[in-house]
């Protein structure tokens, strides 16, 4: 922890310009919230505890963040300025102190670019250094306005700004680094005498210039690094960016994207060296697989755990399921929640399963239903099978012991077991329990009229 830095996240805005009933720091890029990425960086320069000024939807953010950050509250939104302020009670400026601000809504600064903002603040002693950007379209951000000796001078809202201020390319990015002892008194001095009618937290600056203070300026390489999310499109664009880093995060530990673009992949997941993803995977949640497994076009995988040298094919869909090393899952499989697959298991094509455990060596190859089941190691569940796990009014049970063989096309009525290396001949309806070591058989014989189509032809 760092003992001499505050940070304060300004999230109280509700961002109309969402066109949502939701927050817009609550709305979710690659799998968290985006405040979330701004509590890492926070959490990054060594603030375990951050100070969120909350206003819109408060309860929803602060059942969202919980105790990873304290609170402060501002009832009405009357500008950066008014908010920062309302921080005041919760840290104490004693000398010495910095207050780092950051917005709720900016999520894709580089803590680097942090370190280096706080590095070139000590260097130069400033009172304030903040950092800024330089944009080809530089749209409705604050433009900083530089003096003779280059030195940052104002920043002006581009409400307030001039037709030739608005020519300004290089802007202010909306994090700002303060000596605290700074900070407070000058917000309490702040007037709304603006476009907006707001109290500007930028105007700290021109105040802090003219007290005689030191202010300096970082200007970050990638703008992206400052995009703030205020509509759905910039929330696109953070998404993409945040692929991005994933799949290049994983690319350098090891794992092959034969077509990195086309991949959906959550910040929350984790994947071992020497797997190959193909194109069009979406993986979510708190998904992790293991070395050397293959993920096919097309799998939809959400908080699945993989061990190693697993084979997901083609079309894969998998919620809540656990897979132990050298299984094979696909082409097409629904793998739904409660799914438990052991190690070398074989699911194949359109089988469902649903709170279903798999012994080692279990396989259900074709065409199957598997639900609310017990399956032992080894176990060959034939094409077509069907465990008939709801009565109409409850899920029962279906017991399946190791070795044991089920015939295709046979449904398992269940409460039933079948016991330790029994078979069930193709075509039968179980509904009582099979001895271990037993055949069932449900069918009725079969009968052969000989000549019968010659007959009928006549
Ligand atoms: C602000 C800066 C602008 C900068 C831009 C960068 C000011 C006056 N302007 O403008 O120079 O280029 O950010 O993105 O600071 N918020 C509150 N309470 C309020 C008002 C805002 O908590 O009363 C929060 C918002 O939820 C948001 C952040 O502060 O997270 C920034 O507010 P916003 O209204 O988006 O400021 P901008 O107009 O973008
Ligand atoms: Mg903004």
């Amino acid at each position: 922890m760092n003992q001499n830095l505050e940070v304060i996240i300004l999230a109280a805005g509700l961002g109309t310009r969402m066109k949502s009933s939701t927050i817009k720091i609550l709305h979710r890029a690659a799998g968290r919230p985006i405040v979330d990425y701004v509590l890492d960086l926070a959490n990054g320069v060594g603030a375990d505890s951050p100070v969120m000024i909350i206003g819109h939807q408060r309860e929803a953010v602060q059942q969202a963040i919980g105790d990873r950050a304290r609170y402060a509250i501002q009832e009405e939104q009357k500008g950066t300025g008014h908010a920062v302020l309302q921080a005041a009670s919760a840290i104490e400026p004693a000398n010495g102190k910095r207050v780092l601000i950051l917005s709720g809504d900016v999520p894709l600064t580089r803590p680097e670019t942090l370190k280096k903002l706080i590095d070139e603040h000590e260097r130069n002693n400033n009172a304030l250094t903040l950092l800024t950007m330089k944009l080809a379209q530089p749209a409705s951000y604050g433009r900083i306005v530089r003096g003779e000796d280059k030195s940052v001078e104002r920043i002006v809202e581009f409400k307030d700004a001039s037709d030739d201020e608005k020519q300004i390319n290089e802007v202010n990015a909306g994090i700002y680094i303060f000596e605290g002892e700074h900070l407070f008194d000058n917000l309490r001095t702040l007037k709304p005498n603006n476009a907006q009618g707001e109290y500007y937290l930028t105007d700290v600056l021109g105040l802090l210039r003219d007290a005689g203070h030191r202010v300096g300026a970082v200007v970050v390489d990638d703008p992206i690094e400052a995009l703030g999310v205020n509509s759905r499109g910039e929330l696109a664009q953070v998404e993409a960016e945040i692929q991005r880093r994933v799949v290049e995060k994983l690319m350098a530990d090891g794992v092959t994207f034969r077509n990195p673009n086309t991949v959906v992949i959550d910040s929350t997941v984790t994947i071992g060296n020497d797997t190959v993803v193909y194109p069009f995977v979406t993986i979510e949640g708190t998904t992790s697989i293991g070395k050397n497994c293959v993920i096919e076009p097309g799998s939809h995988l959400i908080n699945c755990t993989i061990g190693d040298d697993v084979h997901i094919k083609t079309g894969t869909v998998a919620e809540d399921t656990t897979i132990a090393a050298k299984a094979a899952v696909g082409p097409y499989s629904h793998l739904r929640p409660g799914t438990k697959l052991g190690k070398k298991v074989k699911v194949g094509n359109f089988v469902e399963t649903k709170k279903a455990v798999f012994g080692d060596g279990a396989k259900a190859s074709h065409l199957s239903y598997i639900g609310d089941a017990d399956i032992g190691a080894d176990v060959n569940i034939g094409a077509g099978t069907i465990t008939c796990n709801y009565d109409g009014v409850n899920k029962n049970k279906t017991t399946i012991e190791d070795g044991a063989f089920i015939g295709s096309d046979s449904q398992l009525v269940a409460p039933v077991t079948i016991g330790k290396g029994a078979y069930v001949g193709a075509g039968s309806t179980i509904t009582k329990d099979v001895p271990p070591g037993a055949l069932a058989l449900s069918r009725t014989p079969q009968r052969v009229v000989e000549g019968w189509a010659e007959k009928k032809k006549k």
